[in-house]
């Protein structure tokens, strides 16, 4: 597949380039203007399955007139879940996990992460204390419309929610919390 850069994207996040470049390097293959809510959609996706599918700090965007408790932002961010998660879920190998980094801690918590995975048929099997020391050079951006380059506070509640297929997971009540992230690169990932 052909390594193009996205004016849009520079345009947005100008530090971008050397991460696209790496990563070209690396052979990965990298798409553009994916919309996480009809992945499953895309023709290039559709044919393929996924070990792990990773969605960080996932965001429906700032609205001026509204602020993060307000029930409408609230309810945006919600919808963009579920429209991942259902998505995502028709993308995913049979043992595969869906992975999102996200706050748990007020007002991020009133997305009701898992409830909105479980209506998608999927199930949390790990709760993983999100540490952004693990990931050298990683820096969690903004994106959407205004600000997009800049960073966001991460609090010291965030962890990575890691979901599988209901039926993968007899016992979902034994979820654990750990510590320690898996950094194994053997797997088939899709990171949007
Ligand atoms: C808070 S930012 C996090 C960005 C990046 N993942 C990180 O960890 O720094 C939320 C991101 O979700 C993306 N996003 C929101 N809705 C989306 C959608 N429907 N499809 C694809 N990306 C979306 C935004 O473009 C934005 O980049």
């Amino acid at each position: 597949m052909p390594f193009y850069i996205s004016e849009k994207l520079l345009e947005k996040h100008w530090s971008a380039k050397n991460h696209l470049d790496e990563l070209n390097e690396l052979g990965c293959t990298l798409l553009h203007g994916i919309n996480v809510k009809d992945m499953h959609e895309d023709n290039f996706l559709k044919a393929m399955r996924f070990d792990r599918i990773i969605f960080n700090f996932p965001h429906a965007g700032h609205d001026p007139a509204l602020c993060e408790r307000d029930e409408e932002l609230i309810l945006r961010h919600k919808e963009l879940l579920h429209g991942f998660f259902s998505s995502a879920r028709c993308l995913l190998s049979e043992n595969g996990e869906i992975h999102v980094s996200h706050r748990d801690d007020k007002p991020y918590n009133h997305w009701d992460i898992r409830s909105s995975a479980e209506e998608s048929g999927l199930t949390l099997k790990e709760m993983v204390k999100f540490q952004k020391n693990d990931y050298p050079d990683y820096h969690n951006k903004r994106g959407g419309g205004i600000k997009s380059n800049k960073t966001f506070p991460l609090g010291n509640k965030s962890f990575i929610f890691k979901f599988s297929h209901k039926n993968d997971l007899e016992d979902n009540e034994s979820v654990s919390k750990v510590y320690i992230d898996d950094l194994s690169m053997d797997f088939s990932n899709l990171i949007v």
